[in-house]
């Protein structure tokens, strides 16, 4: 049978047909805007995803066979508030992951309801991107759309909705809410009470492999597939990143590039940080996972290339770029403030060190390594939890460049196992479904049966001994311009 697994990601919705041996038939992607009315906020609105999505399953669909599908599941953008009345219309625009007006409630949930309790009762603290902060902040800047809450949903999640008719949410996506007790793997009722929220508006929770419904009928009936077709929970798209790249059992890492980038840590135990710079999540196998965000990843890329030099030429400017571990240029990749290990939405992009001779390719360089010293930040934080990540998998679109991939190995002094498909949390969303709909018998079974790895990227010592100095250096301009960004607000 045939799996489609969906990633509902923040620049566009990514559709991907996976045969239940691995093999995969198709990809397809649709855009959809994203805006920002005012520095640091962004928004989506969920009925172009919807739209994108059904357009884009057609597109999916057009020369397959049809009675083969068997199963839908998701990977979708975490964190995201989508607010739906008692009709179940949206209410609002979504509030995204990377949305940073929550400083306010997000520094009352950590200082006046403290960090420990919240630890205590969701295994994580607050993040200006997080759920929780964000339906406070409507409560206050938006009273007559807070009065019409009936459910409170994730982006992915509100897709299922539209697809089965039920309100569904799955244990990792629901982790990065803030309102879910990570270790029980269940709603917080303490949680609901500190935000003044009813747990009713909260949607059922699943594992992320467990069926949720069935396709509605007239949905299936547009699509050409049966009325059968399981719907399955999904994950966040970390966890199902994690999942696609085969990243489940004890200690196994990935690294996703895409929009934000993430060091994601799978374990078999709960545990949390001594400072909560990680966030501690359930995992889409079952299990947990320990990670840590960064807001702009690839982004920064996109940016540089796109918005400030104007190429599309990725690859050719980064063929400019001829000697690794030295640049005198730095760069602060913080364009829309930055989550692990910092916890600030004023930081800001930032470069440093420029001088007369400095080339456009050292500052594309600068951008490159930027991001991989902002994700060794992370790594740093988990080394200190005695976890020894010896080599990782990577996936998203960054992962594209052999040049990014080969400063990572060498930033993070560990080895880079390539997957035949960068493809991540769509790839996770079609094993997800497989595994509900009985395929595999587990999330770990079918990672080992479909999962490949197709090239190892090595750390050189050299190498790996420039970059640590860098490094080195690179950790001291934050704490530098902290208070500067405080100032600069
Ligand atoms: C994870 C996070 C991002 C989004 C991106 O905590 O905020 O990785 O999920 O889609």
């Amino acid at each position: 049978m045939n799996y489609i697994g969906i990633d509902l990601g923040t620049s566009a919705v990514k559709l991907l047909l996976m045969q239940g041996d691995g093999e995969i038939l198709k990809i397809v992607s649709r855009e959809y805007p994203i805006s920002f009315p005012q520095p640091g906020w962004s928004q989506q609105n969920p009925e172009d995803w919807y739209r994108e999505t059904m357009a884009g399953l057609q597109e999916l669909l057009a020369d397959s066979d049809k009675s083969q599908v068997a199963g839908i599941s998701f990977g979708g953008q975490m964190h995201g508030l989508v607010l739906l009345d008692d009709k179940d219309e949206v209410i609002r625009p979504a509030i995204l992951w990377n949305d940073g007006r929550t400083a306010e409630e997000s520094a009352y949930l950590n200082e006046l309801v403290g960090k420990e309790k919240l630890s205590k009762h969701t295994a994580n603290i607050s993040f200006a991107g997080f759920t929780a902060p964000k339906v406070l902040w409507i409560k206050k800047h938006e009273p007559e759309n807070f009065a019409r809450i009936s459910k409170i949903m994730l982006p992915k999640d509100y897709l299922a909705y539209r697809l089965s008719g039920v309100h569904c949410s799955d244990v990792s996506d629901a982790s990065g809410t803030l309102f879910f007790d990570v270790e029980n793997r269940c709603w917080s009722q303490e949680m609901c009470s500190i935000c003044g929220i009813q747990q009713e508006w909260l949607p059922q929770v699943f594992e992320s492999y467990e069926t949720v419904g069935t396709l509605k009928p007239e949905l299936a009936k547009e699509l050409g597939i049966s009325e059968k077709t399981v719907i399955a929970a999904g994950a966040g798209d970390n966890a199902a990143a994690a999942v696609g790249t085969g990243t489940v059992g004890d200690g196994a890492c990935n690294i996703s590039l895409g929009t934000s980038g993430t060091v994601f840590i799978s374990t078999d135990k709960f545990g949390v940080d001594a400072n909560n710079a990680l966030h501690s999540f359930d995992h889409a196998d079952g299990s947990y996972h320990l990670m840590g965000c960064m807001l702009s990843a690839a982004s920064c890329n996109k940016w540089w290339m796109d918005e400030i030099i104007g190429t599309k030429e990725y690859d050719k400017e980064q063929q400019e770029i001829k000697a690794l571990g030295r640049n005198h240029v730095y760069f602060l990749p913080y364009l829309m403030g930055e989550r692990s290990p910092h916890n600030d939405p004023d930081a800001r992009g930032t470069f440093i060190g420029l001088t007369m001779d400095t080339a456009r390719a050292d500052m594309t360089q600068a951008v490159l390594e930027g991001v991989a010293f902002a994700l060794r930040d992370s790594l740093e934080v988990a080394r200190t939890l005695g976890i020894e990540v010896t080599h990782t998998k990577i996936c998203g679109g960054g992962a594209k460049s052999p040049l990014w991939k080969k400063i990572l190995a060498n930033v993070l002094g560990i080895r880079v196992d390539v997957p035949e498909n960068e493809e991540g949390p769509s790839m996770g969303g079609a094993m997800l479904a497989a595994v509900s709909c009985g395929e595999y018998q587990s999330v770990e079974e079918a990672a080992q049966a479909i999962v490949k790895i197709k090239e190892v990227i090595e750390p050189e010592p050299e190498l790996t001994a420039l970059y640590e100095e860098r490094y080195q250096q690179f950790r001291k301009i934050y704490p530098a311009c902290r208070q500067l960004f405080q100032q600069l607000k």
